[in-house]
Formats: C-alpha cells, sequence, structure tokens
C-alpha cells in the first residue's frame, strides 16, 4: 500500500493496484502539489460536502472514469453534476468496490449531508480516514472491527480534534501508523504534528506517527 499526502485533508492511496482518493480538493487548496486535471483515480470518496473536503474536485475526476464514493445524498448529487458511476452508501458495514471493501463510519462534524469518515480494506493492508471529526470512543470499535494498519486523523482543532483528541483516538484505534492531517493550510487550525507525537507517545507508544508534507508518500 502506497500513501500520498496531497495537503490538507486529500490522500491519494493505492491499495491492490486500485487508486484511491480521499477528500481530494486541489482546486484551491494551498497546499496542493497537483492539479485536478492532472489527476485520475479508480476509486474517489468524499466524506463529507464541505469546500475543504474536495467534492467539485471528485466529480471532476469521477468524469474521467473513477467511481464517486460517498454517503447516499452527496453521490446522489455527484451524479446529477455529471458523475458516471457513483455508489451511494450509509455509515455500516463495508461494501464492495472494485474489489476493495469500503465501509463509511460516523464523524461528529456537519454538513448539508451526514458526515463519514471512511475505512478502505484491500490484501495489502487497510487504512481508515476519518475525514473531519471530534473524538467519539465508539472509534474502539472501528479498530477492533477492521483493525485499519493505518489511521489518517484530524489534528488541527477549532473544526476537528486537536493533538490531545487525536491521540486518544490513536489510543482507541491502535493502528501500526497514525498519519496527522487538516492542520496548518489555514492559521486558524493550530495543531501540530510535534505536539500530536508528543501526545500518542504518552497514550499509545505502539503506534508510529509519520507526518507527511505534502506530495510526500510512504509505502507500507
Ligand atoms: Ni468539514
Ligand atoms: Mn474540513
Amino acid at each position: 500500500m502506497k500513501i500520498r499526502y496531497l495537503g490538507h485533508a486529500a490522500f491519494e492511496v493505492v491499495l491492490d493496484g486500485k487508486r484511491i482518493l480521499v477528500d481530494p480538493w486541489i482546486t484551491g487548496n494551498p497546499k496542493s502539489p497537483v492539479k485536478v486535471g492532472d489527476v485520475s483515480a479508480d476509486i474517489v470518496i468524499v466524506t463529507h460536502d464541505h469546500g475543504d473536503h474536495g467534492f467539485d474536485d471528485a466529480v471532476e475526476i469521477a468524469k474521467k472514469g473513477a467511481t464517486f464514493v460517498s454517503i447516499f445524498e452527496i453521490a446522489t448529487k455527484a451524479g446529477e453534476k455529471g458523475a458516471k458511476d457513483t455508489v451511494g452508501m450509509n455509515i455500516g458495514g463495508p461494501a464492495e468496490i472494485k474489489g476493495l471493501k469500503i465501509a463509511l463510519t460516523q464523524a461528529f462534524h456537519s454538513g448539508t449531508a451526514n458526515p463519514t469518515g471512511v475505512v478502505v480494506i484491500g490484501k495489502e493492508g487497510s487504512f481508515y480516514h476519518a475525514g473531519d471529526t471530534g473524538l467519539f470512543g465508539d472509534m474502539k470499535l472501528i479498530g477492533e472491527i477492521y483493525h485499519p494498519k493505518v489511521a489518517m486523523l484530524p489534528i488541527g482543532s477549532h473544526f476537528t480534534m486537536d493533538p490531545v483528541e487525536a491521540s486518544y483516538a490513536v489510543q482507541f484505534i491502535r493502528p501500526e501508523i497514525a498519519i496527522p492531517m487538516h492542520y496548518g493550510t489555514f492559521p486558524i487550525l493550530t495543531g501540530t504534528p510535534e505536539k500530536f507525537q508528543e501526545e500518542v507517545r504518552k497514550r499509545a507508544p505502539e503506534t508510529k506517527v509519520i507526518a507527511l508534507k505534502p506530495d510526500e508518500s510512504i509505502e507500507v
């Protein structure tokens, strides 16, 4: 599994030979290393419909052949905007999409449709992208049920968890690797990966924190 950070909450993951984009906010993202015209994918996932999570760019990517995956109402809207292949789901057990298992999870946030996180499971690995969320105790169940190898967690504070709360999330989920996201893009997102690292060391020292810079990749 190869994970590339595209800044903010946007990731490109190659898993079982499938290219997956999550929350591909590219147009207008000051941290994005790519342009939407240069990006393609097999699957594009949008966790919720706030502008910094890339609905519009995801629709453009879907028009080029990616399957658009989101909660039912957002997927329907993507279809109306021209995405050809959409999978509208809801929070619950996984669906099989292009050979991968994809499950939407709850997220404590807002939006015009219910916000979500997402778990993606393949043969080569698995990850949980929490979307935008506050801390919730049932993250423990996401860890117990899906054992995601990697967890991408928001740490910026103000709209989501801060580094302390996100370290509790790591303690609940127990991933091998935690990747911080949703910080530093704007001055208001004050959480830092250094503080997150320090807090994770206290509560979940067996988890490795890897803070990726935009355009940086890891192979896990
Ligand atoms: Ni949001
Ligand atoms: Mn956001």
